[in-house]
């Protein structure tokens, strides 16, 4: 979750009239939602509406998002090359999966209509990360302004539109949470503030600029994903009729750019890159940074067994020191249980080398991640052998 945030009118006192006249059938308040998470348990945020957000006209099926796993019968590494992808859909229909467990789900989406319906999320958290293209998030909590390299994180039950400015086509990597997206804890003190020292802090991040009183007594229809399954519900008015919220639930965007790289002498271990974290994975970030200033460094990573974890590295920007062959727009999945490390010649490469360019969106899942069809339909069967000479 994100730290407090407010905009629009509320009452002085959670849970009393917020009154207007003459209101919705005469009733004269505004219509209150708590929209909790946990339970009762965690943050939560509090929403007043025109009408009841309750009324609901028509309840259908809309299919279902059956992911197909691809047989992998070795454990390898993996080069994905995204770049090619072809543009398809919307920015909900066009996401094609990846790389998914029960944790995390990984997809790219490069949009080419704009989209068909307002969509909400019911079992996930989403971050998606703005690899290129500009635009609007709009929901309950209002007009959230996005750009390139903002990871924007959308809570759980967030029903939202995505816009994109046109002249350049959009394109995003999108990171499905089963549980909450949270700032790492150990970037807070314990009055809950980012630390100094913290690589962001709380100015680094932005919720919705301006509230979208949308007053349309006209059926609406969001589309719901649950799992798999989709579901279309016709509302009786527009969702998007909240004259005010305060709370610690509501979307907000941080952009790759503002991250502070933390450096040293020698090598330092990808957690000091870490941005976000929910159960079962952590999402780091890959700044342009400062290298290693030790006379004798090797500033390329060294090479690494990763036990009980699969990270992925997906590429954003710049030239990637301590790979061969990875282009933008590439992962390479480097899973559980065999060694993965800098490619040869890059560490000689690298040591008149005092700073790197390079923008890269890591994902490290504590469980084995598995391969959709798509993904394989990308993949570089030879990558496994691209450390031999
Ligand atoms: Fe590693």
């Amino acid at each position: 979750m994100a730290f407090y945030g407010k905009l629009g009118s509320f009452p002085r006192k959670r849970h009393i009239a917020h009154k207007t006249e003459p209101g919705y059938r005469n009733e004269g308040i505004y219509y209150e939602e708590v929209i909790t998470t946990a339970g009762f348990g965690r943050a939560y945020s509090i929403a007043y509406h025109l009408r009841p957000p309750t009324r609901v006209r028509k309840v259908e099926a809309a299919g279902s998002l059956a992911v197909e796993i691809a047989e992998q019968s070795v454990l390898r590494h993996h080069h994905l090359k995204s770049a090619p992808m072809k543009p398809a859909g919307d920015p909900i229909t066009g996401r094609v999966p990846l790389m998914v467990n029960t944790d995390v789900a990984l997809s790219r989406c490069r949009p080419v209509n704009l989209q068909a319906e307002l969509y909400r999320n019911a079992c996930a958290d989403e971050i998606l990360f703005v690899h290129k293209g500009s635009g609007t998030l709009s929901s309950l909590y209002g007009v959230l302004p996005f750009k390139p390299f903002d990871y924007i994180v959308v809570p759980h039950c967030t029903t939202y539109r995505l816009d994109f400015e046109p002249g350049i086509q959009s394109d995003l990597l999108i990171i499905e949470a089963t549980n909450h997206v949270v700032i790492p804890p150990r970037y807070l003190n314990p009055d809950g503030q980012m630390r100094l020292g913290a690589p962001f802090a709380e100015r680094d991040l932005h919720g919705p600029r301006e509230i979208l009183v949308q007053d349309r007594e006209q059926d609406t229809t969001v589309v719901i994903k649950d799992g798999t399954r989709l579901t279309r519900y016709t509302l009786a008015s527009h969702p998007f009729d909240v004259v005010g919220w305060d709370g610690f639930v509501y979307p907000y965007t941080f952009n790759a750019d503002d991250f502070e790289p933390i450096t040293g002498t020698i090598h330092q271990p990808p957690p000091i890159h870490q941005t976000f974290e929910a159960t079962g994975f952590v999402v780091c970030t890959f700044a342009p940074r400062l290298l290693d200033t030790h006379p004798e460094a090797i500033k390329v990573p060294y090479a690494h067994s990763n036990v009980q974890a699969d990270e992925v590295l997906y590429y954003v920007r710049g030239k990637f020191g301590s790979r061969r062959g990875v282009e933008e727009a590439s992962f390479t999945l480097h899973p559980h249980g065999i060694p993965h490390g800098p490619h040869p010649g890059t560490i000689v490469a690298s040591r008149p080398v005092t700073r790197t360019d390079e923008l890269a969106v890591m994902v490290d899942t504590m469980r084995p991640l598995q391969l959709t069809r798509q993904a394989m339909e990308m993949d570089d069967p030879a990558y496994p052998y691209s450390w031999l000479e």
